[in-house]
């Protein structure tokens, strides 16, 4: 049984395959923590101290004992006003103005499975996969009731934190700040990674060293941001891809976040996830509840490679729904980077043609079909074709594509409107704009206010027929601008915008996966400002970056993986030179970095040479060998692209019998040493072949000291190899 509970010290355990978590209501009645790392069988209850701290109060119920303090026990879920003056998972105020509760542990409930959330994406599993522990925390004088749910999926080793807020009591409580999940650990010396960035440019791996501060990292957007990404990682200091202690903090959420760690006055370490405080304020009337959306949690001492595969594997099986998991997605062209908006029917006709004969799957309209859409200041909101510019309804473009043996996908932005479209002329106040003042312009268009039904209901019935009419395989949904001004003319309270827009926005999208099953939905915000696993719930795959360039989206993909699969990054290979840093790099090595995320082509073929084209032929028919074992296997990241003058990534099979590597020179200098690649997760003692060059190698070599890079002149040159283990030697 993943969950225990002990009655005689109210303390529960939570195993999974290697991992245990402990906690425990201690005899006031406080849900304290105690331990989480690698599997552990007994009590850590020793771990706790009752010494007398100067300046930490001691809660009034429990007498005289000033050696108890919650501003330095370890605690689950701590909250403002119970005398812990470090960052608090919950801060409530009442009607009448009164900050704080002190939340009690009440009862508790062991279910079978993984809880859901209304209205919210969160981790599924089957009934004999997860259990769910659910344990009640409540002050009655303050009137709120804290539900803190613990999802354990035993073969992942993730444990999936959320809560809910209960209005108990005769007034309404406003929430200040809510947290899904909170860590203390009582010793350790940590780093932090964080993962910054910016739009073309997304998911830098950052750590540094956690002294006496509070870390912060978030997104005010309204969404989770390019700019930091709602994945938080705590390592011991000597942790390696490969050894080590580390625990990770995943939301599952796509709009503003708030992570932090701090390091306490007696060094205990605390980590939180949860929603933005900022613009949130959220009113709970008595009897209604709010639903904190969830944090994916994880711990490995196996070092970073396996706490990715932790996250990875539960996105793969636990996230992403439907009809494309673990699936292969087409092959797709797609228009943006080979004509912008400068288009007809005609000449998407022609790049079908030639995504035909070039094997590809796809032809994927991008931006510029609709309204009067012929550059990006106008006609958001107006979603029905522009039948003049497509020479024809969407209807027949769609039959015309479909006849040609290819998939069709179009883009759409439902989010978002242009103050030029007839949807703004009709309805101004649908979009989220301040009263009486000119609103913060973005791309020069504006949000939609989706947190009001008859909005999502609008843009759904012109989204819908259009993708009746086409009969669409597939769907870019955008997002290109940030929330500014919040205010919805449908809401009477202006806290709840923030989240109850998103919540609109995945009921949408919910709608939209039960209407069309089969739908293929690609999310996008300008490339990867929502790449996150509250997306991946409806979207099986996000495009990685705006920055198609092979040799920035080798940082960028690198950054992605640490939490999210391989597959999940929409990747596609694009013209040179690059158009936004007018980088030269080979057919080959673009087509690397792509075949390691969705791939796809985003480049006009007519502008091809044959040889170019005949390469692009052989590189599909590789990468469709290729895909259904990169699916089902474990990434690795061998090297480290902001350090390593050799960027070096691969994907081996579960059993170890099969890898596939590459590797990208970065930099190149006269009279190079030469760079040697390890693959180190092949298994040991045995004898693979490299189906490249049909040789037969020593495993123990390939391990220790790996294969030198081919030295080729000039820049960016790539390298594959695809080791299969040699059977016979098996036998032999
Ligand atoms: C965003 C996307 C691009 C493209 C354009 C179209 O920037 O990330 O891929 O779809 O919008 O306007």
């Amino acid at each position: 049984m993943p969950i225990l509970f002990d009655d005689k010290t109210r303390t529960f355990t939570l195993h999974t395959a290697k991992t245990t978590y402990q906690m425990t209501a201690d005899e006031h009645d406080r849900l304290l923590h105690l331990y989480y790392g690698p599997s552990m069988n007994g009590n850590a209850e020793c771990v706790l101290t009752h010494f007398d701290r100067g300046f930490s109060g001691n809660p009034g119920d429990i007498g005289e004992k000033r050696g108890y303090s919650l501003d330095v026990l370890p605690q689950e879920y701590p909250v403002s006003g119970s005398g812990d003056y470090r960052s608090p998972a919950l801060v409530i105020r009442s009607a009448s103005g009164i900050y704080g509760c002190d939340l009690k542990y009440r009862e508790y409930e062991i279910l079978p499975g993984k809880y859901s959330l209304p209205g919210l994406p969160a981790v599924y599993a089957a009934e004999e996969e997860a259990q769910t522990l659910k344990i009640v925390l409540r002050d009655e004088n303050a009137g709120v009731e804290a539900v803190l749910y613990y999802g354990v999926l035993v073969q992942e080793d993730v444990i999936t934190r959320a809560a809910q807020i209960r209005c108990i009591g005769g007034e309404k409580i406003i929430l200040l700040k809510a947290a899904a999940a909170n860590l203390d650990m009582i010793t350790g010396n940590f780093d932090l990674i964080t993962f910054n960035g910016r739009h073309e440019m997304e998911r830098k791996p950052e750590r540094q060293h956690v002294e006496h501060k509070e870390y912060r990292v978030g997104s005010r957007r309204g969404s989770s941001s390019h700019q930091y990404n709602p994945l938080m990682i705590l390592t011991g200091r000597k942790t390696t891809e490969t050894s080590g202690i580390c625990y990770a903090m995943e939301f599952v959420y796509s709009g503003g976040f708030q992570g932090s760690v701090e390091k306490d006055q007696f060094n205990l370490t605390r980590m939180q996830m949860g929603l933005a405080e900022t613009c949130f304020s959220y009113p709970v009337n008595p009897g209604e509840t709010f639903t904190v959306p969830e944090v994916i949690m994880t711990c490995s001492d196996e070092g970073l490679r396996t706490l990715s595969w932790n996250l990875q594997n539960t996105i793969r099986d636990h996230v992403i729904r439907g009809t494309w998991k673990r699936r292969v997605c087409p092959v797709l062209l797609n228009s943006w980077e080979a004509c912008f908006m400068d288009f007809d029917g005609r000449k998407i006709r022609e790049l079908a043609d030639e995504a035909k004969s070039l094997g590809m799957d796809m032809l994927v309209l991008d931006d510029g079909w609709f309204g009067t859409r012929d550059d990006d200041n106008q006609a958001l909101g107006d979603w029905y074709a522009n039948e003049t510019k497509l020479g024809g309804s969407i209807r027949s473009l769609g039959q015309d594509i479909h006849d040609k043996g290819l998939l069709f996908g179009i883009w759409v932005e439902p989010e978002m409107v242009n103050e030029n479209s007839q949807l703004y002329r009709n309805h101004p106040d649908w979009a989220l704009r301040i009263p009486g003042r000119e609103p913060v312009r973005a791309r020069n268009q504006l949000v939609l206010d989706f947190s009001r039904e008859e909005v999502r209901d609008a843009v759904y019935a012109q989204i819908s027929k259009v993708l009746e009419e086409s009969r669409a395989d597939y769907l870019k949904w955008d997002y290109n601008r940030n929330i500014v001004d919040i205010y919805s003319a449908g809401e009477t309270d202006q806290g709840r915008v923030l989240y109850d827009n998103m919540l609109g926005v995945y009921a949408f999208l919910e709608r939209l996966r039960q209407d069309f099953p089969n739908l293929l939905i690609e999310g996008c915000s300008g490339g990867g400002g929502r790449f996150d696993a509250g997306m991946l719930y409806y979207c099986p795959q996000i495009w990685c970056s705006d920055n198609s360039d092979a040799i920035d989206r080798l940082r960028i993909q690198y950054g992605t993986s640490f939490g999210y699969p391989a597959e999940t990054m929409g990747a596609h290979v694009s013209a040179v030179p690059n158009g936004g840093t007018g980088r030269m790099t080979s057919l080959q090595t673009r087509a690397y970095v792509a075949m390691s995320g969705t791939f796809g082509y985003e480049l006009d073929p007519s502008k091809l040479t044959e040889i170019e084209k005949t390469e692009i032929r052989k590189e599909i028919a590789e990468r469709n060998e290729l895909a259904a074992f990169m699916i089902q296997a474990d990434y690795v990241r061998l090297t480290d692209p902001f350090r390593d003058p050799v960027t070096a990534w691969g994907f081996v099979s579960k059993d170890r019998r099969e890898g596939v590597f590459f590797a990208v020179a970065t930099e190149i200098h006269g009279n190079m040493p030469v760079n040697y690649i390890r693959f180190e997760e092949l298994m040991k003692n045995r004898q693979y072949v490299n189906e490249e060059d049909g040789k037969t190698y020593s495993s123990e070599v390939l391990r220790t000291i790996g294969l030198p890079l081919p030295r080729e002149r000039g820049e960016y040159h790539s390298c594959r190899w695809h080791f299969v283990l040699d059977e016979k030697e098996v036998l032999s």
